[in-house]
């Protein structure tokens, strides 16, 4: 059975987590690999509404087991709130279901206090995404699996240490967490994650030789990359295809690598958006398209789709297909503008294509759509020279088009 990593092409808010829930149904194994609970996957499934920050959306159909990666970064208290309102739903998060690795790090309160004192010039969630991941770099950090040796209250007196003198130092008075209070909140969800704990890399590894179906729960998107995105403005973490082998610890073929494209652009955050539209426009795509973080509830910012940023994702991930969502929100919206290049000094050149009318919710094939539709969708595949794979024209689980062959 094949492997699959489904990627953010974009900016994050793609709608990954339909495109993972809608494959989930006949996986075995569902991993997230990077990032922590700044994501948001929204899924409608039978008129219920989930959002997952932590825990992969594959845990959303009865069958299959999922697994938080040593690449990701883990709030505790965040993870057992998700853990309780998705079992409050009737959704099954025992250990016997869900594991995290002992590799993974742990947010502290330190981390999301900086990140809130710090994150306003990138516009960050707040999480203490970055703080954290910092902090696994000075190689101070907590890990999960010092929870079940005991020596996470060693590490917290050192950060606690730390932090009270730097924090202070950066930003005048500065109200810390007492130590006790940190040691306390610690020592309570230590039983709470410890049953959860997994030898991660293991598992995934010997699922893989199994020849088991696997997916690789991409989040934020592909211009958040630390590396390759828009630097400064981008997250943590390696959210391409590569992220899915070191964020695991496992090397294993991808045999598919789906890009998740939204059908025009949204950001939050700050940071360069070549497309972006602004007044009236912006407004009524914003609200058309629920343009609101899954997560911090900030408005996102809009704009028309950007080619040569999806190419660049492309290069960097390898796309064997693309999943393009939230196409009906573009219906009824007049002609369609497409960045298809740049000007010397960085303006986008839009290309204008036909719009499209009707509910394209209620449309079960490719053939059944507007003509304009599938125009627009084929000049993306021609762009991109790689095949539309699934279309997504809804919010709920069943508003999905399967197209060409899935890429595996
Ligand atoms: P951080 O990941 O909280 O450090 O935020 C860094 C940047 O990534 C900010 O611009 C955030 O808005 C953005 N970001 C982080 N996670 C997501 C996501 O899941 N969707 C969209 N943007 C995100």
């Amino acid at each position: 059975m094949p492997t699959i990593v489904i990627l953010g092409a974009q900016w994050g808010d793609e709608g990954k987590g339909k495109i993972v829930d809608v494959l989930a149904e006949g996986a075995d194994l569902t991993v997230r690999y990077a990032g922590g609970a700044n994501a948001g996957h929204t899924i409608v499934a039978g008129g219920t509404k989930y959002v997952l920050h932590l825990i992969p959306s594959g845990v959303l159909h009865k069958r299959g087991r999922a697994l938080i990666a040593g690449g990701t970064v883990v709030d505790v208290s965040a993870l057992c709130t998700e853990i309780d309102t998705l079992s409050t739903l009737g959704v099954d998060l025992s250990p016997k279901r869900l594991g995290v690795a002992a590799e993974a790090h742990i947010i502290t309160p330190y981390h999301i206090l900086l990140d809130k004192l710090s994150g306003g010039a990138i516009g960050t969630t707040g999480r203490g995404i970055g703080p954290c991941y910092a902090e696994k770099a000075r190689r101070t950090g907590l890990r999960a699996g010092d929870f079940a040796t005991g020596r996470y209250r060693e590490v917290l007196e050192a950060q606690e240490a730390y932090y009270s003198k730097v924090l202070p130092a950066l930003y005048g008075d500065v109200e810390l967490p007492s130590l006790k209070s940190v040691l306390a909140q610690f020592e309570a969800l230590r039983t709470l994650i410890v049953p959860y704990l997994k030898d991660v890399p293991a598992l995934l590894a010997s699922a893989v030789a199994n020849g088991e179906h696997v997916l690789f729960e991409g989040a934020q998107g592909a211009e958040l990359d630390l590396d390759y995105g828009s630097y400064p403005f981008v997250t943590s973490s390696t959210t391409s295809a590569a992220g899915a082998l070191s964020g695991t610890g496992v090397f294993c073929n991808l045999d598919a690598r789906l890009g998740v494209v939204k059908a025009y652009a949204t950001r939050v955050g700050n940071g360069p958006f070549p497309t972006e539209l602004v007044g009236a426009a912006a407004e009524h795509l914003r609200t058309k398209g629920g343009e609101y973080g899954a997560t911090t509830g900030r408005p996102r910012r809009v704009g028309w789709l950007d080619l040569p940023l999806l190419k660049k994702a492309h290069r960097t991930s390898g796309f064997t297909g693309l999943a393009v969502t939230k196409l009906d929100i573009l219906s009824g919206e007049g002609p369609i503008q497409v960045c298809v290049n740049y000007t010397e000094n960085g303006r986008p050149v839009l290309r204008e294509l036909e719009g499209f009318e009707g509910d394209l919710a209620t449309v079960k094939s490719w053939d059944g759509l507007p003509k304009a539709a599938r125009t627009y969708l084929e000049f993306i595949e021609r762009e991109m020279n790689v095949p539309v794979a699934l279309l997504s024209t809804g919010a709920e689980r069943s508003e999905i088009i399967s197209h060409n062959k899935l890429p595996w």
